[in-house]
């Protein structure tokens, strides 16, 4: 079974092909899909590229080309959860769009025809990579809960204060994991994503972020996927 690997950002997917052996590259809809094994199990490894509709076409060349038989995320997250701080590991049990609105003809959050707003990840590849996240890095404190995703890099204090009042559950945002968890619900493909949180989505965001990429993101990210192929 081929297990693909999904990062957010180029410092991860480069610290992932570094624990390629055989990766050889796929080009398919203007993306670079890097076939090959990591610890002898079968990988893809793709960027997601940013934002949902990159994501999921991302997603569904993984369900179309490259016969996955799991997926999962790797990448950063703003924390939003009283107690979710930089450097903390999120590990995503459901995701919904926090920026979907189709009401008032449906529900506020719900994605249309589908009856739901909210994609639960599978739950026992979920628990394999929180579990891979807590041999990997056992410093850092692990959340397990509701990430929500939209397109939008959540960088003011007042936009960071109404996430928290209208999703009192969320523990974290980024801009893809809602897609990715959609297209591979569609899909029936298990999927797992693990966020490492790099900011806290305030005014203080774009700094921290920029700080954490470039000194911990892709350490993370990659610890986490050897610990759970190996
Ligand atoms: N990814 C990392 N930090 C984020 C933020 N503040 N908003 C959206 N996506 C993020």
């Amino acid at each position: 079974m081929r297990t693909a690997i999904v990062s957010a950002m180029h410092e991860e997917l480069a610290a992932v092909l570094a624990l390629m052996p055989d990766e050889s590259r796929q080009p398919v809809a203007g993306r670079e899909f890097w076939v090959g094994h990591l610890h002898g199990r079968e990988v893809v490894a793709v960027l997601s590229r940013i934002g949902k509709v990159a994501a999921a076409t991302t997603a569904t060349v993984l369900a179309e080309r490259f016969n996955v038989g799991e997926v999962v995320f790797t990448g950063v997250a703003g924390g939003l959860g009283a107690g979710v701080q930089v450097g903390d590991v999120v590990v995503a049990d459901r995701f919904l769009q926090h920026d979907l609105d189709a009401s008032p003809i449906f529900p506020r959050y719900e994605v249309p025809l589908y009856g739901t707003g909210e994609f639960r990840t599978d739950a026992a590849l979920t628990t394999r990579l929180a579990a891979a996240a807590a041999r990997a890095l056992p410093a850092a404190r692990l959340h397990r809960g509701l990430v929500v995703s939209g397109d939008r890099f959540v960088s003011t204090t007042p936009e960071c204060r109404a996430l928290q009042a209208a999703l009192p559950q969320a523990l974290a945002v980024e801009m893809e994991g809602a897609a990715v968890a959609q297209v591979c619900h569609d899909y029936g493909i298990p999927f797992a994503a693990v966020r490492t949180i790099s900011d806290r989505a305030d005014d203080a965001a774009p700094g921290d972020f920029a700080r954490f990429v470039r000194e911990v993101a892709s350490r993370h990210s990659a610890a986490i996927v050897e610990a759970l192929l190996a």
